[in-house]
């Protein structure tokens, strides 16, 4: 476990009170009473909060634990997030009102109200119906940062049909396999998108990736780049062609679905094998990341909120997307950089569009950080009220700098710590919860946690342990898509007796009852915020000719939290060199994308294992950071 991450006492007793005016703004001004009642009738306070939605049909049951580990929410209630996120808007004023601020990254600008983004959604709806999308596909999306990724989600959504975003940084390999797994007959995808001045080519990677994908029988390709790409006769389809056939008319009924119908599946990394996908579904997903979103970030109609998360990722998926639009709020996106051209592309774009609430990640503030403050200096940031950090622990340091630098001091931060099978927000202040850099504080409404020894008993206050979660949340993932049995071995097994889910983090509660999630506990690796699995890497590099087998381990990293560092033996005479070390990074880099590429590539001749044949990588660990290796009775080397 890493004592870097370790904070001193100074730090764990350091408070930052928030203002009056967020006090008394606040849509809840005692989290103490509204968490007790959460907690005492979970039931009633989800049923209460599911109420303000519309349903088309009312649930018979709220929860419904007659299948454990297999919960179920609202159970016979019927309802379509589409309906909520957008359709219910238009109805009110909010038909006008602006849902989304897009900026290209070359700097094009698209403004979309309520009213124009339902007539997209519409359009694309009618569209995937006429290439033969049906209530339950999945249809797999391939795209960068544009209006028409969010639109087409909507629009799958909108007509039953389930969605797999495969975050546009992946590569073939990472593509292929996540179509298959989702059986995917129609890709959507586009030529390519901007990225630090130069074109991603999607559409090539997607190109191959179907070679490798018997099951796509069609793909449609936004038009973004205008680089010239390859289109397969009978396949391939032009976005905006099919947007002016008549079949593309504005109108479309939404799909009325069971809040535990398939809602999307999103991949993400587990400890063994392939990815998995999480099944995420219509009902509690929407009360959960809804309510969350509200109270969290103290959404007022008249807010811009802007998530800077990639909507490849489930941060994307729950709240640049989906609850910001059930709130009916204004939502900002953005195609590129960071730092592109210059370092102050954001604080431009947060003056620019008057942004009133930025949640982003620790890697995102580190890497803007060390520009210096000149460039958030340079802009009237004065719009912005709150702040928000998610997808790895946020130092002390980068947590400083973004209240101050961004915040003028004033802006309290919310840090969340959830996870892609949570769905939303499960550890995390609300904005009058007095804050500690660096810790998520609290756990929100309903949710119940505890950290544990080896025996399952709670540690000590201040004692690291391992993070569970002792009841289930209506926004959890349902199961993994194709694999029930190993949603059951993976989140519920280890606790089965008591019912707990097993995060996979370990964590701290110190004496005032906060929360500090110190990383990952298994192996999944968090680089720059972005989850990846040592096998996948590992699958990769035994993919590269002279490797015959290989470990990944993750070091730690100033700027990107954590980095992957890979140790290779390779076949009988074959000698290691750094040419070949370079090579092998960017074969990992285009088999999965470049957020793999190891850091550093070493050469050995054994790899520690366990008798029965396990790589031991918290040795491999242990060795490079210098530390005690710790029990090796089972080592076998
Ligand atoms: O290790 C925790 C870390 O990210 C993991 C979940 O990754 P993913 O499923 O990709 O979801 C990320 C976005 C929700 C967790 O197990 N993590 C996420 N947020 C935090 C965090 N660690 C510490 N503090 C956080 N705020």
């Amino acid at each position: 476990m890493s004592d870097e991450k370790k904070v001193s006492n100074a730090e764990a007793s350091e408070f930052f009170y928030p203002s009056d005016e967020i006090v008394s703004n606040a849509h809840i001004k005692d989290y103490d009473s509204v968490y007790k009642r959460s907690i005492e009738d979970p039931e009633g306070f989800w049923a209460e909060e599911a109420e303000k939605l519309e349903w088309f049909r009312k649930w018979d049951k709220v929860f419904d634990d007659s299948n454990a580990p297999f919960y179920k929410w609202f159970v016979g209630g019927k309802i379509n997030i589409v309906h909520n996120a957008v359709d219910r808007h238009l109805k009110t004023w909010r038909r006008n009102k602006i849902a989304m601020i897009w900026e290209g990254e070359p700097g094009d600008v698209k403004v979309m109200s309520y009213h124009a983004l339902n007539r997209e959604i519409c359009k694309t709806a009618n569209v995937l119906k006429s290439m033969g999308v049906n209530k339950g596909d999945i249809v797999t999306i391939y795209m960068p940062q544009i209006p028409e990724l969010a639109i087409t989600m909507l629009a799958c959504v909108k007509i039953g049909a389930a969605h797999s975003v495969v975050y546009g940084g992946f590569s073939v390999e990472a593509l292929a396999d996540r179509i298959a797994s989702a059986n995917s007959r129609v890709l959507v995808t586009a030529d390519g998108g901007w990225r630090r001045g130069k074109v991603t080519d999607l559409k090539s990677i997607a190109n191959e990736a179907m070679d490798r994908s018997p099951t796509i029988e069609v793909c449609i390709t936004v038009k973004r780049t205008g680089h010239d790409v390859h289109m397969e006769n009978d396949r391939d389809f032009w976005y905006h062609d099919l947007m002016a056939l008549p079949i593309a008319s504005p109108r479309c009924a939404t799909e009325v679905m069971d809040a535990e119908d398939m809602l999307f599946i999103l991949f993400t990394s587990g400890t063994t094998g392939k990815p998995k996908g999480l099944v995420h579904t219509h009902g509690g997903y929407q009360v959960f990341t809804a309510t969350s979103h509200k109270y969290v970030f103290d959404i007022k109609d008249e807010d811009r909120w802007w998530c800077a998360a990639d909507p490849g990722w489930i941060t994307g998926h729950s709240y640049l997307v989906y609850s910001p639009l059930v709130n009916g709020s204004t939502i900002m996106m953005y195609e590129g950089a960071p730092n592109h051209p210059y370092p102050n592309r954001w604080w431009n774009m947060v003056e620019k569009y008057g942004i009133t609430i930025l949640y982003t990640s620790p890697t995102a503030i580190r890497g803007l950080m060390r520009f210096g403050d000149q460039w958030p200096r340079r802009h009237d940031l004065s719009s912005l009220r709150l702040l928000g950090s998610v997808g790895e622990p946020i130092n002390p340091e980068a947590w400083r700098w973004y209240h101050k630098n961004i915040g003028a001091d004033k802006c309290p931060i919310m840090d969340t710590w959830w996870q892609t099978e949570t769905g939303g927000f499960m550890i995390c202040p609300l904005p009058v919860t007095p804050l500690k850099p660096g810790s998520a504080t609290k756990p929100f409404f309903g949710v119940q946690v505890g950290v544990i020894d080896e025996d399952g008993n709670e540690v000590a206050a201040g004692e690291e342990g391992k993070l569970v979660i002792k009841r289930p949340t209506p926004g959890m993932a349902r199961t993994i898509l194709g694999d029930p049995e190993r949603y059951e071995d993976t989140y519920w097994k280890e606790y089965a007796e008591q019912g707990w889910y097993k995060a996979g983090d370990s964590a701290r509660i110190d004496e005032d009852g906060y929360i500090w999630v110190i990383g990952r506990i298994d192996d999944v690796i968090k680089v720059s915020g972005y989850r990846l699995g040592t096998a996948e890497v590992e699958s990769a590099l035994v993919s590269y000719p002279d490797v015959s087998e290989a470990a990944a381990i993750a070091l730690p990293h100033e700027l990107k939290g954590n980095a992957i560092h890979v140790y290779c033996i390779l076949k009988a005479g074959v000698k290691g060199d750094q040419k070949m070390a370079n090579d092998i990074k960017k074969h990992v880099s285009s088999e999965i994308g470049p957020i793999a590429k190891p850091e550093e590539v070493h050469f050995l001749e054994s790899l520690p294992k366990t008798r029965s044949g396990k790589i031991m990588r918290r040795v491999l660990k242990a060795r490079a950071l210098g530390i005690d290796e710790g029990d090796l009775s089972t080592l076998e080397e």
